[in-house]
This record gives structure tokens, C-alpha cells and sequence, in this order.
């Protein structure tokens, strides 16, 4: 086979070759079929190939497929309407971009601006959580807790403070207490102090986390003490949505599992669906109006940010989700799932199962007693995601650090809303022979 120019992200042997998708399933140009039950990488909510969504691709590639900034369209009208609809309390402004990266880096720099027009000059560092991830742009990197994917660019990173992130199964507060007793979300207090709450903007977190481990949800009053605690110092609260927004965890937004409104939200893959590259960042009324109080021009902006093709693509798989219910639907699959996988907890290298909707997680521990995590070079994550896909079904991979930024193990489940019971069952049948493959290959 000629060899490919493509700067590939693994550099391998062969590549199977997609040549098309319908549903839940991926098609190779070798007749295999994979079932996709990662939706890409917790992208592909309404299932791949839906012909409603290439029909109005098509309509408006046939109007008007790029204006930029001088103009509106009715699309990007409509769009921005759709999403202040669905997300919480006054979040009413939508600030279009391409992707995930360019949504929590304008949130960054939208929560910058607002301290600058509300006589706090000083407010700029953004807060966030070791092992959280928020893209790989600079700005979003900096942000970012993922070590192993920071360590190339600290050279470029910019001097933010993290804090730990709420994970009771591991948590050096609570581990021992049996629940969680929000220490971590107090730190963030103590960070704003030895700071200096006149140079923090933001505090940045997933509500409910995607590939740093999959499904891990935090107690009810976590999310309510940081709102209490960004109150009191000044400091916006930004929720990145990226992955949970749009449905993925049985609710529009992750957020709404907590009651609390932010100030900054940004969101990407779901909205989309994957159909087309769009993200947003979505902003408070009180935000936007303090941007704009003295200044008819904000400086910032990507080319494609809005762009009329995009946003008509979005509407119509937002309507899609709403037309076929499937915020409702990913909530009983994901309460399936989760049930289903349970009984993982009894081979000895699984240590965890969480999840919330359809994100679900698996953590493996070379110890179910003292949750030691596996050497990382056991290379554990890759082997049951590798034994997953000689099954023919597609999971992702945790990203590599969970534990201290080096160590530990776990895998990430997140197919599209549309999947149905027996493709949850052919998703955990495959997980389960993997992980127990894995488990004796290791000496267990
Ligand atoms: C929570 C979260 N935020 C932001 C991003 C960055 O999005 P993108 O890769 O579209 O730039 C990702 C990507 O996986 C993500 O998971």
C-alpha cells in the first residue's frame, strides 16, 4: 500500500482505513465494521452518517458557506438562540469558534476582558485542577493538569496555579473518611489567598470528567462551594462543557448536575455531533454587558468562528437530539451501562467503575486493596483498549497520569445517545473479555 503524507499523532504499520459510518457502527475498506462506542472521542452524539444532518449540510452549502464577522446569518441567529435555550440561568451570549481549545481559551480571555472593563486589572490567572484537560492550545494548555502532555511545552505554559482534583477514591483529604469532605474545593480558597485574589480571574473545571477519568462525578455540594468561594473573591466561575455539553451525561449540561450557574461555559464536540468542526463559548448577560460598556468592539476571534455552515449544522442536530429525545435516551443507556459493568469490580484489576449518562470510566489498580496503580510501563490502558478493538468495538483510552501525572490505568466508554440495549451489551461483553484477557496476561 503507498505510504501516506499524513503527520500522523502514533506513527504505525498500517491504519485501518474508514470509508464510511451509519449509526453506531464505523465501515473499513476491508468490510470490517466497528462498533464505535467512544462516538469518536465523546463526539459523535447522534450516531454517524444521518441522513437529515448531511440534507442540511447540503441546503446550506448551497446558500452561503462563509461571511465572516461583518455580517450575521440566520444559522448563527438561530444557533445562538437553540444553545441560550438549553443552557442554564443567564448564560445568553454564544461566542462561536472551531473547536474545544479555542472555546476554553476565549473563555480565558472573555473572563481577562471583564476584569479589565470592571476595574480589576490585576485579574488574570486562571485556576484549574491537576489531571483536568482543556486543550492543547497555549493558553488552554496552561490551563490544563494532564503532566505528560504539558511537559513538551512548559517552556510556553503560562504561570497557573492548580489545584487537586475531586477524586475521593484517591483523595489524600477524604480517602480514609468514606465520603468526600470538600477539602479539595476549599483549596481553591487557599490558592486565591497565597495568590492574591487580585490577580485570579477564574477558577476553570469539568463538571463531570471526560478521558482524565471518565464518568468521575463529584459530590452534590462540591460545585456549590467553589461557586460560594469565586463569589466572595471576585473570580468567575468557568464550566468546560466540552465533552459533557449537549446531553453526554443525561442532562443538557453536566452543570445541571449541581445547581449552580456559571459565569463562562464553554462547549464543543456535542454540538456538532462531529458533523462539522464548531464550538462555543457561552458567556452571562452581566458578562457581555460589562465588555461592552464603554467599547463597541471586543478583540478577539478565530475566521471560521460562526461560520454559516457550521451553525446550520449544529441546528439541525440539535434538533435531531430533541426530535428523538436523546438527552432521555443517553440517560436510561448510561444508567444500563453502568449497571452492567459492575460486576467488573470483582476481576482483581479493576479498581473502579464509574460514570454518569453515557460517560463511563474503568480504573485498573495492580492492587484492589491499597489501589496501587500498575508501573507504567505494564502499559495497561493500551493493552485492554487493544483487546477491546480485536473485538471489533472502539473505546478510548484514559489519558496517562490519573493518579500523580505519571501512573495509572483506565479506560473511557462514551458512545453515541442512539445506542440501543443490545449494543450496550456487545459494548460490556467486549469490555469485560478484554479486561479479563488483560488481567491473566498480567499473572492475575
Ligand atoms: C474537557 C475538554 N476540554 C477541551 C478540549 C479541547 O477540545 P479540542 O480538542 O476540540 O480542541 C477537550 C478535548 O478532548 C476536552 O476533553
Amino acid at each position: 500500500m503507498k505510504q501516506d503524507r499524513v503527520f500522523h499523532r502514533t506513527r504505525k504499520e498500517r491504519w485501518p482505513r474508514v470509508t464510511h459510518g451509519e449509526g453506531l457502527y464505523l465501515y473499513d475498506d476491508e468490510g470490517q465494521a466497528y462498533l464505535d462506542a467512544c462516538a469518536g472521542v465523546h463526539v459523535v452524539s447522534i450516531g454517524h452518517g444521518v441522513a437529515e444532518i448531511a440534507d442540511a449540510m447540503q441546503a446550506q452549502a448551497r446558500k452561503v458557506t462563509f461571511t465572516y464577522s461583518r455580517f450575521l446569518t440566520q444559522p448563527q441567529i438561530d444557533l445562538a438562540d437553540r444553545i441560550a435555550s438549553l443552557t442554564p440561568g443567564d448564560l445568553n451570549r454564544v461566542f462561536f469558534v472551531s473547536g474545544g481549545s479555542e472555546a476554553t481559551e476565549s473563555a480565558m480571555k472573555i473572563a481577562r476582558k471583564y476584569h479589565l472593563e470592571t476595574g480589576s486589572p490585576g485579574k488574570h490567572k486562571i485556576v484549574s485542577r491537576w489531571q483536568s484537560w482543556h486543550g492543547a492550545t497555549v493558553g488552554a494548555l496552561s490551563m490544563s493538569g494532564r503532566s505528560a502532555w504539558r511537559k513538551d511545552y512548559k517552556p510556553y505554559l503560562l504561570d497557573f496555579p492548580h489545584i487537586r482534583p475531586c477524586y475521593p477514591y484517591r483523595c489524600e483529604y477524604c480517602r480514609d473518611a468514606g465520603e468526600c469532605s470538600l477539602a479539595c474545593a476549599q483549596d481553591l480558597e487557599r490558592v486565591i489567598q497565597q495568590e492574591g485574589a487580585d490577580s485570579i480571574a477564574a477558577f476553570i473545571a469539568e463538571p463531570i470528567l471526560g478521558t482524565s477519568c471518565a464518568g468521575l462525578t463529584p459530590p452534590p455540594d462540591y460545585f456549590r462551594t467553589i461557586r460560594d468561594i469565586c463569589d466572595r473573591h471576585n473570580v468567575l466561575m468557568i464550566v468546560d462543557e466540552v465533552v459533557t455539553g449537549f446531553g453526554r451525561t443525561g442532562t443538557n449540561f453536566g452543570v445541571e448536575h449541581f445547581g449552580v450557574v456559571p459565569d463562562i461555559m464553554a462547549t464543543g464536540k456535542g454540538l456538532s455531533s462531529g458533523y462539522t468542526p464548531i464550538a462555543a463559548t457561552v458567556v452571562s448577560e452581566r458578562i457581555y454587558e460589562a465588555i461592552y460598556a464603554k467599547q463597541t468592539h471586543y478583540v478577539h476571534g478565530h475566521t471560521y468562528g460562526g461560520n454559516p455552515l457550521s451553525c446550520a449544522v449544529a441546528l439541525a442536530v440539535q434538533d435531531y437530539i430533541a426530535e428523538h429525545d436523546l438527552v432521555a435516551n443517553c440517560r436510561r443507556m448510561g444508567d444500563l451501562m453502568l449497571e452492567k459493568l459492575q460486576p467488573l469490580l470483582d476481576c482483581p484489576i479493576v479498581g473502579a467503575v464509574r460514570g454518569k449518562g453515557l460517560l463511563t470510566g474503568v480504573e485498573f489498580v495492580a492492587d484492589q486493596k491499597t489501589r496501587e496503580p500498575f508501573a507504567v510501563d505494564r502499559k495497561v490502558t493500551a493493552a485492554v483498549v487493544d483487546a477491546v478493538f480485536d473485538r471489533n468495538v472502539l473505546i478510548m483510552p484514559g489519558a496517562p497520569g490519573l493518579v500523580d501525572g505519571a501512573a495509572g490505568d483506565h479506560i473511557a466508554i462514551s458512545p453515541p445517545f442512539t445506542i440501543d440495549e443490545q449494543q450496550v451489551d456487545a459494548t460490556v461483553l467486549a469490555v469485560t473479555e478484554a479486561v479479563e484477557e488483560t488481567a491473566q496476561s498480567l499473572g492475575f
